[in-house]
């Protein structure tokens, strides 16, 4: 994962929990806190912040991903504007998520993490998802998509059965938009 995540895991959690929540977390991850924006730190790191924090808040780790993913939408949305301008609706966006925005990300960022999506668009109303990554991180695209919907003030529901930890190849992330 870049550097830039890691950055905005602990601005996020300063912000919600302040400064010494912070050094707590790196303090237990066994982490020292130094992140170049573009470098490169392994999974592993972003993984022990996470499980750190989630015993430091009692918050289940699932949730503070998710809780991640929806922060970094307006924060991207800041950095990254390119990628919101032009769009007026949420389904248009998450439709260019892998063949226009991770695709320039990788540009950028040669050896970035970044998953797979393929869609089912059968729908008007409804959108599929496929999520595939060896990161396994669907609740980090399920708060990335929770972002989008308040980014896009149009509220969507997420149904989520089918599970890469739940042993299926991929994750179907099954989006219904209710306007
Ligand atoms: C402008 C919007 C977006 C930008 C700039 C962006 C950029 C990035 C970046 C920089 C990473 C980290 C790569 C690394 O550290 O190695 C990443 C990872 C990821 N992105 Fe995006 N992204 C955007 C929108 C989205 C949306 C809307 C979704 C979900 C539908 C999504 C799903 C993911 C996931 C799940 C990962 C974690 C890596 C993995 O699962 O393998 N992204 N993205």
């Amino acid at each position: 994962m870049k550097g830039i995540v890691f950055n905005l895991l602990s601005e996020m959690v300063e912000e919600k929990f302040g400064l010494e929540a912070w050094d707590a977390v790196l303090d237990k991850a066994g982490s020292e806190g130094l992140y170049v924006a573009t470098e490169t730190y392994s999974d592993e790191e972003l993984l022990a912040l996470v499980a750190a924090g989630s015993e430091l808040t009692n918050i289940p780790a699932n949730d503070l991903v998710r809780a991640f993913g929806q922060y970094m939408i307006p924060r991207f949305a800041e950095h990254y504007s390119v990628f919101f301008e032009g769009h007026t609706n949420l389904k248009d966006f998450l439709l260019t998520v892998d063949s226009v925005i991770h695709v320039e990300v990788r540009k950028l960022y040669p050896e970035a993490g970044l998953p797979e999506f393929t869609y089912d668009n059968g729908q008007p109303d409804k959108l599929t998802m496929m999520y595939r990554s060896p990161r396994k991180m669907c609740a980090l695209a399920e708060g990335l998509i929770e972002g989008s919907a308040a980014h896009f003030e149009q509220p969507c529901t997420i149904h989520h059965e089918v599970c890469m930890h739940k042993g299926a190849d991929h994750c179907a992330l099954e989006l219904e938009f209710s306007r």
